[in-house]
């Protein structure tokens, strides 16, 4: 397919990585996961010993870290300083901490630059996240926002937590819609559904439902 921009947005737990892998390596496309590159610069504060609860400290090293992104998604990669974290940023104290690195100014117009440089020379990408159809890439071809009821998205999420107990569903709701409404909340590029995206209700259908849908409004575009 030729040079497509799709920005899929929407908030934690509703699919969104999972339905923009797939969609991108069924469409021949490349992919980009925006968060794995907040959680990365989440990961090299909490490494260098920065307060994330101080936006100044975090401000002043934003530009420190060099993030690389793979942007296959059949084996999405991601670096920093050329140190493989894609392990590393997903454990719970990185998820708790990013909402609060991410909505730091400096940090966002650093990230957004990557962004946008690695969706101009993809040659066609499937980019996933919570601004890019309103802020990082608002000339896309297709914007999607993904939404589900929470106990959905809870479910799925703890689905996804290795050793998890089940009596921790309630625990992961309740982080899940903390991290949301910090995402939404937050004055620059927040979590928002851009006026021209088409809004895909996930709760009822199954991931292979979803990804259809994508693929089918892709192929609309050609
Ligand atoms: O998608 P994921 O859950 O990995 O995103 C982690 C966090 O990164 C989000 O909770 C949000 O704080 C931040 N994020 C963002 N803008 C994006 C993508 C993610 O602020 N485009």
């Amino acid at each position: 397919m030729e040079s497509v921009i799709v920005a899929i947005d929407g908030p934690s737990g509703t699919g969104k990585s999972s339905t923009s892998k797939a969609v991108a390596a069924e469409l021949g496309l490349r992919y980009l996961d925006t968060g794995a590159q907040y959680r990365a610069i989440t990961w090299w504060m909490v490494s260098n010993g920065i307060d994330v609860a101080d936006p100044q400290a975090i401000a002043g090293a934003a530009e420190k870290p060099e993030i690389v992104s793979g942007t296959d998604p059949a084996a999405p990669a991601i670096t920093v300083d050329g140190v493989d974290v894609a392990g590393p940023i997903r454990t719970q104290d990185v998820t708790s901490k990013v909402s609060a690195v991410s909505a730091v100014p400096e940090v966002r117009t650093r990230i957004t630059e990557l962004q946008r440089s690695i969706a101009r020379e993809a040659g066609g990408i499937v980019v996933e996240g919570r601004d890019i159809g309103t802020t990082v890439l608002p000339d896309a071809d297709l914007k999607i926002f993904l939404t589900a009821s929470p106990e959905a998205r809870a479910a799925r999420r703890s689905g996804e937590l290795k050793g998890k107990e089940a009596g921790d569903l309630a625990a992961t709701r309740e982080a899940l819609i903390q991290r949301d409404a910090a995402d939404s909340g937050r004055k620059t590029s927040p979590l928002a559904k851009a006026d021209d995206a088409v809004e895909v209700d996930t709760t009822e259908l199954t991931l292979q439902q979803v990804i259809e849908c994508v693929v089918t409004l892709v192929e609309e575009k050609r």
